[in-house]
């Protein structure tokens, strides 16, 4: 998987993720932030929750992505909100990365449990940050039912690796963690992730007609829409756990 090709596909999107800004906003209000609150976002692409959040509600938070381009527009975006001095972004491998101990009332992964070798070791890393009585928030693909064989290779998914709902509550309990609440996003709002990136991509390839990677972009761009048809949209579902450590 080619990070700059997500770089590129993901353009235009301000949250790199099948959830809208409303429910990202409802997110904040069952997690009840308030001022003076600490919001830890590992793998926090452009940034948008921790400085929405942080404009809204007054929490402070540190974001750490992999991608360069994408953590210089989450500072950029912090600054436009008028709370860069509130929020902080590391560029980075989130896996690696070694938070203050105890200190955040959330902590967030939201879209990326491959941080931590999967969901359980995700969680893993998540939970020294936390601060007593704090929230984890996982976002993390689930199956409405199991995909044909054929489907994983496609989707680039193993058989492993996503369950249906309530396997999803199986992982979490055997992680130690209590599920407490639930967004799920729904099919608009994959389409609107999924189905605008079509777009991007073709608008970059018209304007960038000799990018030396113009022809992997464009498989890559085709193979993407193909199988989010074929498979993604039917059995893929996609939405951010609530959970507290027991
Ligand atoms: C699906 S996007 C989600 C971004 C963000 N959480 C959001 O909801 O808008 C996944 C993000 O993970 C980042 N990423 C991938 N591998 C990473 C790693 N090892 N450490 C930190 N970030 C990583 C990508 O750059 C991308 O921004």
């Amino acid at each position: 998987m080619s990070l700059r090709f997500h770089e590129i596909a993901e353009g235009d999107h301000r949250l790199l993720n099948p959830f809208s800004e409303e429910k990202f906003d409802l997110l904040a209000r069952i997690c009840r932030l308030a001022a003076g609150q600490r919001v830890l976002d590992l793998a926090c692409g452009k940034g948008e929750m921790l400085a929405r959040w942080a404009e809204r509600y007054g929490v402070s938070g540190t974001g750490v992505d992999l991608s360069e381009v994408f953590a210089e527009a989450a500072r950029a975006r912090a600054a436009e909100l008028g709370v860069a001095e509130r929020v902080t972004i590391e560029q980075g491998d989130a896996g690696a990365y070694r938070a203050e101990p105890a200190a955040y009332d959330v902590v967030a992964c939201i879209g990326a449990t491959w941080i931590g070798g999967g969901l359980a070791g995700t969680l893993e890393l998540m939970r020294p940050a936390l601060a007593p009585g704090g929230l984890l928030l996982v976002g993390e693909p689930f199956w409405h039912e199991a995909p044909p064989p054929g489907a994983y290779e496609s989707i680039g998914a193993g058989p492993e690796d996503y369950v249906e709902l309530v396997g999803t509550l199986d992982r979490f309990e055997a992680a130690g963690c209590e599920l407490v609440e639930m967004v799920l996003g729904d099919l608009d709002e994959w389409d609107r992730y999924a189905a605008s990136q079509w777009l991007t991509v073709d608008d970059y390839l018209t304007a960038h007609p000799d990018d030396p990677e113009a022809a992997e972009l464009r498989a890559w761009s085709a193979h993407a829409r193909r199988s989010y048809l074929a498979y993604t949209r039917r059995y893929c579902g996609w939405g951010v756990f609530v959970l507290r450590v027991r």
